[in-house]
């Protein structure tokens, strides 16, 4: 998929440069998003091949959540993967002040996306920028996709979790039990934790 990327960024930077020609531009991005697009295939949770640390603490994700007409995402390193009411389950922990929060709020299901390394620069942007003040998809080039049932995700993830929600709590301060975290963390804005079932892997 790198090569595959870097030949269609070269012929789409030849496009736009040189040939100013909407059709062919069109004909990239046709080709571009079938690519994408038919290169995912299904797994089950227990066939991941990545190390959970790696993919969430280093790797980063994209959580997003909502509708075709409306969705929002944002960048994580926090989480985890396992297992909980005989399910295999995420979990995520997002702060209310987040734009994301209210589409995940929202909506029974959101997608965790997972990238290669070359696609660092639009994860630190969904991770530092906001979706009131920004148009992540426009600014940073990735391309939304939406499963059968419309749940968003991206086409240039390499992996991609469905998660459904099934529990969520916000973190209080009288649940802390080692307070180093807190004064690390936390001002008042504790994370909600949702630990959701993963309906869905697709994987490149
Ligand atoms: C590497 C990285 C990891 C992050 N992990 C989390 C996280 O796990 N939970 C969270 O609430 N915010 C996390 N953030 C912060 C949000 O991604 C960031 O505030 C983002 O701009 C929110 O976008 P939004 O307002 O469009 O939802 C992380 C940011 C970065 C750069």
């Amino acid at each position: 998929m790198h090569i595959v990327g870097r030949i269609l960024n070269i012929i789409r930077l030849s496009a736009i440069l040189g040939m100013h020609n909407n059709s062919i531009y069109f004909c990239i991005k046709y080709f571009e998003r079938m690519i994408f697009v038919s290169t995912f295939k299904e797994i089950l949770p227990e066939q991941i091949q990545d190390n959970p640390f790696k993919l969430i603490g280093k790797d980063w994700a994209l959580v997003t959540s909502g509708t075709k007409d409306s969705f929002n995402t944002m960048t994580v390193s926090w989480g985890g993967v396992g297992v909980m009411w005989g399910k295999p389950v995420a979990f995520t922990f997002i702060r209310p002040q987040r734009h994301t929060f209210g589409f995940i709020e929202n909506n029974n299901y959101f997608t965790m996306s997972f990238f290669d390394e070359e696609y660092r620069d639009a994860l630190n942007f969904c991770g530092t920028k906001s979706g009131r003040d920004y148009d992540k998809p426009k600014e940073t080039g990735l391309t939304p996709a939406f499963t059968e049932d419309g749940i968003p995700y991206f086409e240039q993830a390499r992996l991609v979790l469905v998660c459904k929600k099934m529990y969520s709590q916000f973190l209080t301060e009288e649940n802390v039990i080692d307070g180093e975290g807190v004064k690390k963390w936390y001002k008042d804005d504790y994370h909600k934790m949702y630990v959701s079932e993963i309906t869905k892997v697709l994987v490149k």
